[in-house]
């Protein structure tokens, strides 16, 4: 009787063990940060064109036709949504700064829909 307990507790235990496996997201997938990974968010237009108004414009110009920094006004042309989103959020070494500590990833995916839709 006793036997059939212990038989019991270890099949249990195993089936949960197999179900966490499958549930619980992997290692690889947490520590994965080399390219940021864009929240999914409603494209909002008006707080797109205030956070490009507040952050951007000094260097992309304030029609994003070019300045210090490149124009963005057609930028969606040859960058897709994650790159742009890669770019704000991580800055590249030409000069344009990171924004990940100025900006929630929410705001930066949502200027990045905005400026993907400019070709
Ligand atoms: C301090 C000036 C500066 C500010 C502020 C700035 N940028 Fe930039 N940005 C640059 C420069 C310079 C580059 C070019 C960097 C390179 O290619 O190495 C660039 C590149 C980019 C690119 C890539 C363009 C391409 O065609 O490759 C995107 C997208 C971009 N910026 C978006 C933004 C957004 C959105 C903001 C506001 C949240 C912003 N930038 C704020 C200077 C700036």
């Amino acid at each position: 009787m006793q036997k059939w307990i212990m038989s019991g507790i270890f099949f249990f235990a195993c089936t949960l063990a197999l179900v966490l496996l499958f549930t619980l997201p992997g290692k690889e997938e947490v520590a994965e940060d080399a390219k940021p990974t864009m929240p999914e968010v409603t494209m909002d237009a008006a707080a797109a064109e205030a956070t490009l108004k507040a952050s951007c414009i000094s260097c992309h110009g304030d029609q994003l036709q070019g300045g210090a920094g490149p124009a963005l006004n057609q930028v969606g042309g040859h960058m897709d949504v994650d790159g742009i989103f890669s770019v704000i959020t991580k800055g590249r070494s030409g000069g344009m700064p990171a924004f990940k500590d100025q900006l929630s990833p929410e705001e930066i995916a949502n200027v990045a829909m905005f400026l993907a839709e400019k070709k």
